[in-house]
């Protein structure tokens, strides 16, 4: 079954415990930090993760859009990050590699995110040390953006290049997953599916996340 990742960056954060509840039929909270650097917007950090790990059970999917990850992963591991994914353009091959053995050695699950202008084979030097990889659809720092439908092709390449491995990685797709958009994700062979707007703006939200599921 395809799984739901409701984004808590459109949530009410004064009402976050009320949201994170709203969401319980999901299966991972996707906890979007940015730093102002990687990404020209600011928003929650280490002891915003470690409150939210106090208020639900549900995974926490913490996807960092940080510049130099590696020096952060250890931290947002022990505030009770569950998957912790680093961006392959926010630092060095070598440090990104680092910052994946840092994320397993605290005993959680790592992943790679890709930017919209970054080729899927920018994932393959990866590949064999990820539990997910998440195909940007939306350029990082802000929910409510327009899903950019030319991502598709990407999903489909890194959905090969898993299948190829025979490796039970995740592949997850984050911008503008709605609705009208859900199914191409799925038939790219998307089997995350991260969603802020769509979700909270949704008058009957577990009606959402089902539909979603396409
Ligand atoms: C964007 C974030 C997304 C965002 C998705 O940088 O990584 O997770 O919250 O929001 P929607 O679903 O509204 O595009
Ligand atoms: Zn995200």
């Amino acid at each position: 079954m395809i799984k739901i990742a409701p984004s808590i960056l459109s949530a009410d954060f004064a009402n976050l415990e009320r949201d994170i509840q709203r969401i319980a039929g999901a299966d991972y909270v996707h906890v979007d930090v940015m730093d102002g650097m990687f990404v020209p917007n600011i928003t929650i950090g280490i002891p915003v993760v470690a409150a939210i790990r106090k208020v639900t059970e549900l995974p926490l999917d913490v996807h960092l859009m940080i510049v130099e990850p590696v020096r952060y992963v250890e931290q947002f591991c022990d505030a009770g990050a569950d998957l912790v994914t680093v961006h392959v353009e926010a630092d060095t091959p070598e440090n990104i590699r680092a910052a994946l053995e840092k994320i397993h050695a605290k005993g959680k699950r790592a992943g790679i995110v890709l930017k919209p202008g970054t080729p899927a084979e920018a994932a393959l030097e990866y590949l064999d040390m990820v539990d997910l990889v998440l195909v940007m659809t939306v350029e990082p720092g802000f929910g409510g953006q327009k899903f950019m439908e030319d991502m598709m092709p990407k999903v489909a390449a890194l959905r090969r290049f898993i299948d190829a491995r025979g490796s039970d990685c995740e592949l997850e797709v984050d911008g503008g997953v709605a609705p009208d958009t859900c199914r191409t994700c799925i038939d790219a062979g998307a089997d995350v599916l991260v969603a802020g707007s769509a979700i909270y703006k949704a008058a009957d939200i577990p009606g959402r996340i089902a539909q979603l599921r396409g």
